[in-house]
């Protein structure tokens, strides 16, 4: 079964988001914008973030701005929302066994393209490890 996704950025990721759905056709994409490298603002895209997730219309998504730090930052006022910037594999695998990162965030003014994919098909494929890092998450709900 096709694994489903929200992706979201602002002007400062626009272009590493094409390049993202580009390059992992398998993922049913769901993007919520922005869709120009016209200035935006990135708390907009993290609240679409927020309400596909906390709608249950997905369960995982990965945000872009330019740091990854604006939009990680806003997602992160959910509740539900467990947004982790990662600028490298290790973690991004480790947000996924340790915290159940549901949003991985990028910044494209960081983070090369190759790296950039690299990061996203390490979070797509870890599996949460559970056991003692549910007591942890439990803590933060
Ligand atoms: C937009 O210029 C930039 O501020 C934004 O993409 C992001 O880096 C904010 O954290």
């Amino acid at each position: 079964m096709k694994k489903t996704l929200a992706i979201a950025c602002d002007h400062g990721g626009y272009e590493l988001k094409a390049a993202i759905k580009a390059k992992f056709p398998e993922i049913e994409w769901k993007d919520l914008g922005c869709d120009s490298t016209e200035s935006v603002d990135y708390p907009d895209y993290a609240a679409k973030m927020i309400d596909a997730i906390e709608t249950g219309s997905v369960e995982q998504g990965i945000l872009i701005c330019g740091t990854g730090i604006g939009i990680s930052i806003a997602a992160n006022r959910s509740s539900k929302i467990r947004a982790a910037l990662c600028t490298d594999t290790t973690m991004a695998r480790l947000t996924r066994q340790h915290n159940d990162a549901n949003v991985l965030a990028l910044g494209a003014r960081i983070t090369g393209v190759e790296a950039a994919f690299d990061i996203v098909d390490i979070f797509v494929k870890t599996e949460f490890e559970g056991g003692r890092h549910e007591r942890r998450i439990a803590k933060m709900s």
